[in-house]
């Protein structure tokens, strides 16, 4: 066990909130794997070009009827079924999303219907690709205030509906998939340490999707002039992405008064290969303590963390009782960065 090694920041200042703990993890891909050599024949690019400039070599992608509430709710069920949860016992569903099923009810009400949880709260939140790990810090708080037991924390994207399959410089980044994590109190552990957010709206056109809202409601002209797709200017959001990542992690592990040396895993955002090994060589990390799978899944967005968290435990990378530094960045622009003792 690592207890010795951190402080919790959490527990400062006499502060008597319970900890709250990751009780499971569970993840959901569809099964369409499209490749970069698939995307050779849709766009003016190549494998060569997007593995070198990304570190992708492929992604999901949902089937035609697969929405992103029946991902977020398979990935729920997984996580459910590992830590022996029914339904009824969820106090709380969060999703986050950028892909709602549509814009409203919430996509968090129709996962509760198909998972039978009829005793739940549900609601939705947005932030992009810092989307799970802001749900789970809103989870977290439900938990340390004993106002709920159980919460469930699902990150869920169907990008392919809204990526512009005729723009190179984007269609070839993201996939789709959704991520879970059940929280409950574990009175033997530390749990959730501290998560540092942060947004800055100052640049929030570098990254969004103009058309469906209220600002630009959905018209002919609208649609004809692309503007229900995800736009992205890829530059200023690599470095803003890289920036504010490593200030996230640092003043994470700072309020946990360690430094990278105690973290078992370091589970980045997964975009951009070169985001990630930046974000690693500022922190010091060693190749063997970064977490990646984006070669298989892309850019998922909110779901990114989620599916990364869950396959790090599956391929039996964490061990109860290790410090895991998760760090994400969005649309928005967001970012966050979590401590937790695993
Ligand atoms: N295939 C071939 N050529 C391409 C492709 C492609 N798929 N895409 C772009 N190019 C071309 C460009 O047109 C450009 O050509 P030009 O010089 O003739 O104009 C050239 O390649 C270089 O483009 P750059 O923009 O300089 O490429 P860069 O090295 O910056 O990589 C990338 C682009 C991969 C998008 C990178 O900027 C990136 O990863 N940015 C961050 C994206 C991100 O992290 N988003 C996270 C948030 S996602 C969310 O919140 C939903």
């Amino acid at each position: 066990m690592s207890t010795t090694v951190f402080t919790n920041p959490r527990a400062k200042h006499g502060f008597q909130g319970r900890s709250c703990s990751i009780a499971s993890v569970g993840s959901y891909v569809p099964e369409k794997i499209l490749t970069n050599a698939d995307l050779e024949k849709v766009v003016d690019t190549s494998d060569e070009w997007i593995f070198t400039r990304t570190g992708i070599k492929s992604r999901r992608i949902a089937a035609e009827a697969e929405f992103t509430s029946d991902m977020a709710a398979k990935a729920a069920q997984r996580a459910m079924d590992r830590a022996g949860i029914t339904a009824d016992q969820i106090d709380l569903i969060i999703v986050a999303t950028i892909t709602p099923d549509m814009l409203f009810p919430a996509t968090a009400c129709l996962v509760q219907a198909k998972l039978g949880a009829r005793r739940s709260a549900a609601f939705d939140i947005e932030a992009a690709c810092s989307g799970f790990l802001y749900a789970m810090e809103i989870g977290q708080q439900f938990i340390m205030s004993r106002t709920y037991e159980t919460v469930l924390v699902i990150g869920a994207e169907r990008l392919s509906s809204i990526v512009n399959w005729k723009d190179r410089n984007t269609c070839v980044l993201f996939g789709d998939g959704a991520g879970a994590a059940i929280l409950q109190h574990r009175p033997d552990a530390h749990g959730l340490l501290t998560a540092c957010m942060g947004a800055d709206g100052h640049k929030a056109m570098l990254l969004c999707m103009p058309g469906g809202g209220s600002r630009i409601p959905a018209t002919a002209d609208s649609v004809e002039a692309g503007l229900h797709h995800l736009q992205m200017d890829g530059k200023e959001t690599f470095k803003s992405a890289v920036t504010a990542m490593y200030s996230a992690a640092q003043e994470a592990m700072r309020r946990c008064e360690i430094d990278i040396s105690k973290i078992k895993l370091v589970i980045p955002h997964q975009a951009n290969r070169r985001i990630i090994d930046a974000v690693g060589d500022r922190l010091g990390a060693k190749p063997e303590q970064i977490f990646v799978n984006l070669d298989k899944y892309g850019n998922t967005s909110a779901a990114s963390v989620a599916i990364a968290l869950d396959e790090a435990v599956t391929q039996n990378r964490l061990d109860r009782g290790d410090l895991v530094l998760l760090v994400v960045f969005g649309a928005g622009l967001t970012w966050a960065a979590a401590v937790i003792e695993w």
